[in-house]
């Protein structure tokens, strides 16, 4: 069993259940949840590499 999984939701974010590390450009770590993110997949988020959202406004489809 993988300790992390990442699942596309239809026409929504990529949810990571699991432990994860993300850093920006420059190697920064960003502050995560521990056990389960969503991260944008459409683009349109305000606060990425974090879904707000906006995915549904925009209409976005996969
Ligand atoms: S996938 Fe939700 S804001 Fe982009």
């Amino acid at each position: 069993m993988p300790k992390t999984v990442v699942q596309t939701l239809k026409n929504g974010p990529y949810l990571v259940n699991g432990e994860i590390e993300i850093k920006d450009a420059e190697g920064n770590i960003i502050p995560c949840k521990k056990d389960a993110n969503a991260l944008c997949r459409c683009g349109g988020s305000a606060g990425k590499p974090f879904c707000d959202g906006a995915h549904v406004k925009a209409n976005f489809k996969a």
